[in-house]
């Protein structure tokens, strides 16, 4: 029997944006808010998911990512 993947969580809502895609990003080599956002489109709009888009980048590559990324990415 195959095991199923954990699904995917949408984190943003504006663009329908997943941990996955995070993730992806991620091993592509984004490091930064602002590159995440780049590559995915997340907080390009309201905003409210840049921390998530922080806190799913620092789980992924266990490095911190400065908050001053956050109010470029926002912007
Ligand atoms: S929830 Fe991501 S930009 Fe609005």
């Amino acid at each position: 029997m195959p095991i199923c993947p954990e699904p995917a969580v949408i984190f943003c809502h504006c663009a329908a944006v997943s941990d996955r895609a995070v993730a992806t990003a991620v091993e592509a080599g984004a490091r930064t808010v602002a590159q995440v956002c780049r590559a995915t489109g997340a907080g390009r709009d309201c905003g409210s998911c840049v921390f998530s888009v922080k806190k799913l980048i620092c789980e992924h590559v266990a490095t911190e990512v400065p908050s001053m990324e956050v109010g470029v990415a926002a912007g």
